[in-house]
């Protein structure tokens, strides 16, 4: 199904299901510890020997010498991989550096070897026994050093610039000004569970299980890097653990559980150990922004520009932090680059709303740096500056923007009114009170998605899609969709998720998961639709499916009836080829809210109270959108706080690569928590009329505790995380 223009109404609109806050459907599984993760699949897979990695020691140079033998003699080893022994390897198309290191080496923890043994222990204990000789080359670990040498990355599909109008005539005769520079740090996903992927071998066809958000580029990648034919190659991942990202692609886990298993001709379990992850694994990585804004008296901004640096690997992705400098506030001139230095750390690439997340930490600081400057109200400040149309091209328009109405509504609903605009005035013993806001905003992709519904004889209905469900609740909207499309109530609908061997979908990525999946089953459902009504002798248009029966004509059938001669089965895609994307530009949007508490004595920070008011689009299931944003809001907090991979600028590496080191928040941190979505119905987004939610709650919390912390204590601190040595 080609989705191309408005959609008008259908079967969705009546919301008996989709629009519900209904329970997750595989929560009982999940609070029971029967969903199984990629390495627990102990009943397909009863005898699986375990591997473990073995991580470089250096960040740059060459591997001279890899000694195996003693850890090949060890108690229950079965096999050492390395680079020497493994055949020839290609590689994927998501991966920087390669995910088996040699001769060259990439950066620190790049796997060297992987160990195979019948237990565990065995396996660790064997892996002490790898001896690699390296010749250690110098690298580049230092972000700010590297600046002046950062190139554009012309090997992106977006321009890395965007301009209008004339940026330096605008910005040097605007009467108000500000100049300033932010940076944020290398930051890493600490999803809970961990890569980890279990593979068997059968003949000459593969398997894994495996932990990964896309699991079509799971399956190409696991393909080019063994030189193997996809369809020799399922993915399985039913349960995800957490991703933020970092298993968007195809990682070290399930290429060395697969050359375990072939070298070892056994089942082989890899997990990577929560020290290795930080380092052998991707990043988000740190960025200096520079921003600059000039405005008139009358608070209007009529100049904006934004620069970000950050670094990677040759060839590695740029962090897009300018995106929203491009589309959130009016001003006629207007300049974005986007530049990256070569660095020899580990691949930074994308986590949870990546370019926005730290984009809008700097922007969204700007801003009010320069609501100050005017002394005009950081809330009246967005509004005056608001924009109806795409201010770089303004032909084209916003497919639905309520950014006004988050911000007003927040305002009126978090009290804002009760903020002293002078900072370090309010107090409550011995701790300082301060408001902050922050602008919410995230562009919300839509990708192509496939899926396949079967209707079987008992009238229950099977959707089966490779759409993963990474804690985010894609099973539940799914079976929601289902339900509403073909009239039947949920606990009819079985959802099956996360197989290569079902149609390809969006999978779980840039807060497009939740609207493109749906709608592709949205599709599949309308073709089978069409096929129950041809089997009861009418047409589509003529059919009412409600309450697990066809109504057409006075009659009632029961849906099951249609299938009696045997199951019917329909598969569709949505395509989003419309081109409207010339003409609208789809976004979300929102205004987060935030109250602190300083102590003004030691600097500590505490977050006393959120609030979040999202536009997004028709949400699909309110209570999983909720917990979508309240996990974003404690993230961004983290963000704010906490979050910071120190660069030892030496080796090479990320120092603190554990979670006891490297902080994040939790719910408890945090005592209230509040969530408002707007009323909103996006035609042209997808028949679903929804959008992403999931990264927008992220986007501008940074900055909101940021200003807030301002707000208390009169420290303008520009250099997350805002720690308290910062403060005093
Ligand atoms: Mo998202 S950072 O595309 O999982």
């Amino acid at each position: 199904m080609k989705f191309t223009t408005a959609a008008t109404t259908n079967p969705i609109d009546r919301q008996r299901y989709v629009g519900q806050p209904l329970d997750r459907i595989d929560g009982p599984l999940k609070c029971t510890g029967m969903a199984p993760y990629a390495y627990e699949h102990h009943k397909e897979v009863p005898n699986a020997a375990h591997g473990f990695v073995v991580g470089s020691s250096i960040a740059k140079g060459r591997i001279a010498s890899v000694e195996i033998e003693a850890a090949r003699r060890a108690p229950g080893v079965l096999a050492v991989v390395t680079a020497a022994n493994a055949g020839k390897l290609g590689k994927g198309d998501m991966n920087v550096a390669h995910l088996l290191a040699g001769p060259k080496v990439e950066h620190y923890h790049q796997a060297v070897a992987l160990v195979v043994a019948e237990t565990f222990e065995q396996a660790r204990a064997a892996s002490h026994l790898v001896r690699v000789k390296y010749v250690e080359e110098k690298g580049k670990f230092d972000l700010a050093a590297e600046k002046d040498k950062a190139v554009k990355p012309t090997w992106e599909s977006d321009p890395p610039d965007s301009k209008a109008g004339n940026f330096q005539r605008g910005f040097d005769t605007a009467p108000v000004k500000l100049d300033a520079t932010y940076t944020t740090p290398d930051q890493s996903h600490a999803m809970m569970e961990p890569h980890a992927t279990t593979a068997v071998w059968e003949g000459d066809k593969l398997t894994v299980w495996t932990s990964n958000q896309m699991i079509a580029w799971c399956v190409n990648d696991l393909s080019k890097t063994l030189n193997i034919p996809k369809d020799k190659v399922r993915v399985i991942s039913p349960y995800v653990g957490g991703g933020f990202g970092s298993k968007l692609f195809l990682r070290a886990d399930a290429l060395l559980a697969s050359l375990g298993a072939r070298a070892a001709k056994r089942p082989v379990k890899v997990a990577l150990h929560r020290h290795l992850i930080f380092n052998n694994t991707t990043h988000r990585p740190a960025t200096i922004q520079r921003i600059r804004i000039g405005a008139g008296r009358d608070g209007r901004i009529t100049a904006i520009g934004h620069e970000s640096w950050n670094g990677n690997l040759p060839k590695g992705s740029s962090e897009v932090a300018t995106q929203q400098t491009r589309l959130l506030y009016a001003g006629a001139d207007r300049m974005t680059a986007t530049r990256v230095a070569m660095l020899d750390l580990p691949e930074g690439n994308a986590m949870r709303a990546p370019g926005e997340a730290p984009g809008m930490m700097a922007l969204e600081v700007a801003i009010d740096e320069m609501a100050e400057k005017l002394n005009i109200d950081p809330v009246q400040f967005r509004i005056l500056n608001d924009t109806k149309v795409d201010p770089e091209k303004p032909i084209r328009k916003f497919s639905e923007r309520r950014f006004v109405e988050c911000m007003r509504m927040g305002a009126e609903k978090f009290g804002w009114n009760k903020r002293n605009p002078k900072p370090g005035q309010t107090r409550d013993g011995r701790w300082l009170i301060g408001y902050g806001v922050a602008s919410a905003f995230r562009n919300s992709p839509v990708m192509k998605s496939a899926a396949r519904v079967r209707l079987t004889g008992e009238g229950k209905v099977i959707v089966e899609t490779d759409m993963t469900d990474i804690g985010t609740g894609s099973y539940t909207i799914i079976g929601q969709t289902a339900a509403e499309m073909l009239g039947v109530p949920l606990e009819q609908v079985e959802v099956r998720l996360g197989d290569s061997s079902f149609p390809t979908s969006a999978g779980s990525g840039g807060q497009w998961g939740a609207n493109s999946s749906t709608s592709g089953v949205y599709a599949a459902c309308a073709k089978l639709r069409e096929q129950v009504a041809a089997k009861l002798g009418v047409k589509e248009s003529e059919a009412e499916f409600v309450d697990g029966t066809v109504r057409t004509g006075g009659r009632n059938l029961p849906l099951a009836q249609a299938a009696a001669g045997g199951e019917l089965v329909a598969e569709d895609t949505i395509e989003f080829t419309g081109g409207l994307d010339k003409k609208n530009q789809l976004s979300t949007f929102g205004a987060h809210f935030v109250e602190v508490a300083v102590d003004a004595v030691t600097g500590e920070v505490r977050v006393r109270r959120m609030l979040a008011v999202c536009a997004a689009g028709r949400i699909l299931n309110p209570k999983q959108a909720r917990s979508q944003v309240i996990g974003a809001m404690t993230m961004g907090v983290g963000a704010a706080l906490m979050e910071h991979l120190v660069v030892d600028k030496r080796l090479g590496f990320f120092a603190n690569h554990d979670l006891a080191t490297y902080e994040v928040p939790v719910h408890a941190d945090i005592p209230h928590q509040e969530v408002v979505f707007l009323k909103e119905e996006d035609e042209l987004s997808s028949p679903m009329k929804a959008k992403g939610v999931g990264e927008l709650g992220i986007c501008g919390v940074g900055a909101a505790v940021a200003n807030a912390i301002y707000n208390a204590t009169g420290a303008r601190v520009r250099e997350y995380p805002i720690t308290l040595d910062k403060l005093i």
